[in-house]
């Protein structure tokens, strides 16, 4: 089923290849330069672990500014790949917020729980301002109160993994993203 050679037969259709993903980080970067005067310091709070790859190829690509970086830890607790899910902050950004301007990175908007959650602690923090950048958005979301200024892709409903996302720990290393058979997603 799956067009790239991987140890998983569940891993189906490719949805965003690894060119595509590259050349989109890089229009996003642009456009995240352009945004912020050069002189202020930008403080890129990527969200684990889902954003791990994508935050990681982000900063890369935003060299000619002066970058701060830092991270929180959200987790869902409840079943597999449903959305009632409760997100849980597990670990704060260290880094002083307030004043800054903060960008949040998030992998993927599904139905903006996390969002909501994660951006409304940093923005208790007094940052100079928050803007959010995902890679991906479903585009689901009904009661989503911070919108993302950047989004990556609009992304099908199906479960995604690769570049980061996962299925139970799985398939984050993926360098594309790809939909899981939906088999798989059943027994998880
Ligand atoms: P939300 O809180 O429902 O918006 O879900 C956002 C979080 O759920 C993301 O940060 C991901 O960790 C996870 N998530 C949502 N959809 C997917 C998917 O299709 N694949 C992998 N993880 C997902
Ligand atoms: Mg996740």
């Amino acid at each position: 089923m799956s067009s790239v050679l991987t140890p998983y037969p569940e891993v189906g259709r490719v949805v965003f290849s690894v060119e595509r993903i590259a050349a989109r980080v890089r229009e996003l970067a642009q456009e995240i330069e352009a945004h912020y005067p050069l002189e202020e310091e930008l403080l890129v709070v990527g969200l684990l672990k889902g954003a791990f790859v994508f935050s990681s190829d982000l900063v890369r690509a935003l060299v000619r500014r002066s970058v701060a970086v830092d991270f929180i830890i959200a987790a869902h607790y409840g079943e597999g790949t449903d959305s009632r899910r409760e997100v849980r902050l597990l670990h704060d950004a260290d880094t002083p917020i307030e004043g800054r301007h903060v960008l949040l990175v998030e992998d993927i908007v599904d139905s903006g729980k996390t969002l909501n959650r994660i951006a409304e602690s940093l923005e208790r923090r007094s940052p100079a301002s928050l803007e959010i950048c995902a890679l991906l958005h479903k585009r689901l979301a009904t009661d989503l109160r911070f919108e993302p200024r950047w989004v990556g892709f609009d992304a099908p409903s199906d479960w995604l993994v690769g570049y980061g996302l996962d299925l139970g720990e799985r398939y984050r290393h993926l360098p594309f993203i790809a939909v899981v058979d939906p088999e798989e997603i059943k027994g998880q």
